[in-house]
């Protein structure tokens, strides 16, 4: 396996700002006590790369992203931050949930705008960088709609804003495009390449769906029933027109072959 391809991807994301965080998940058990979902897991986001995974329904995907984010203990082993534990959630890992978290009283531009607050930036260089961001994903002149006069695909903009604008060093994403028709999600995709572009940020990214798997990613975690069942590095990362290659179809094949429910 080689990893030529994930070095250049991640030297030329991470050339003009700060280092994404490098993530590690050492020997760990993720779960609720008493009912264990992964166990003996060691996995790493390098810094400044996309890591997307992908695993049946209920196999603990979420589980490894609350975990990683610090919103959830892992039970035995280790989860780090540049070798540093992670204890609990940090404002330099920003999440972005399938389901709608915008407090629906709050504007687009305030919806942005409240984790800026929240780490003490004054007003006028909040709602500068709040406007910036909200042009940056395509939603100028919607900065005063209050979310349910959005569209789905609308108010995942406003959460890639949201996320994005506080310059996170790590960015965990859960099925973020889930609940989106084909095309808004295709769009949406291209938007989080553009969006990440030069922030340097580390991404971990679920999903159902292998082909987005295979179109963000620059490695993809394949998730199984109690673990990890393997890693492997993407031949063509963001670059649609890879898709047919024969390199991208075989990953493809490899992967739904090892996410296919064993029959014998
Ligand atoms: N709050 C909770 N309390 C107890 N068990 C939970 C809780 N949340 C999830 N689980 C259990 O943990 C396991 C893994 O759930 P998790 O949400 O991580 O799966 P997933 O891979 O994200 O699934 P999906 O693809 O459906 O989102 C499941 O068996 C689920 O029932
Ligand atoms: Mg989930």
């Amino acid at each position: 396996m080689s990893t030529d391809t994930d070095t250049t991807v991640t030297a030329q994301r991470t050339e003009q700002s700060a280092p994404g965080a490098r993530l590690t998940v050492t020997g760990a058990e993720f779960g609720r006590p008493g009912a264990v979902v992964l166990r003996g897991l060691d996995l790493e986001a390098a810094s400044g790369e996309i890591l997307t995974v992908v695993g049946p329904s209920g196999c603990g995907k979420s589980t490894l992203l609350r975990t990683l984010a610090g919103l959830l203990p892992a039970l035995a082993g280790q989860v780090a931050q540049d070798g540093r534990p992670v204890t609990g959630p940090g404002a330099d890992r920003a999440l972005i949930f399938q389901e709608d978290a915008l407090l629906p009283w709050r504007t687009a531009r305030a919806n942005v705008e409240l984790p800026l607050a929240i780490r003490g930036l004054g007003r006028p260089e909040r709602r500068a960088r709040a406007e910036q961001w909200l042009e940056r994903v395509g939603l100028a002149g919607l900065e005063r709609q209050l979310p349910h006069r959005l569209s789905g695909g609308q108010r995942q903009r406003v959460q890639l804003a949201r996320a994005l604008a506080g310059q996170p060093r790590a960015v965990l994403m859960d099925e973020p495009f889930g609940a989106l028709d084909a095309q808004t999600r295709a769009g949406m995709q291209q938007l989080l390449v553009e969006a990440l572009a030069g922030s340097g940020a580390t991404v971990v990214f679920v999903t159902h769906d292998v082909d987005e798997a295979l179109f963000l990613g620059d490695r993809v975690a394949l998730l199984g029933a109690g673990g990890l069942a393997g890693v492997r590095t993407v031949p063509s990362p963001r670059d649609r027109g890879a898709r047919d290659d024969p390199a991208t179809v075989a990953l493809r094949h490899d992967i739904l072959e090892s996410l296919s429910p064993r029959t014998s």
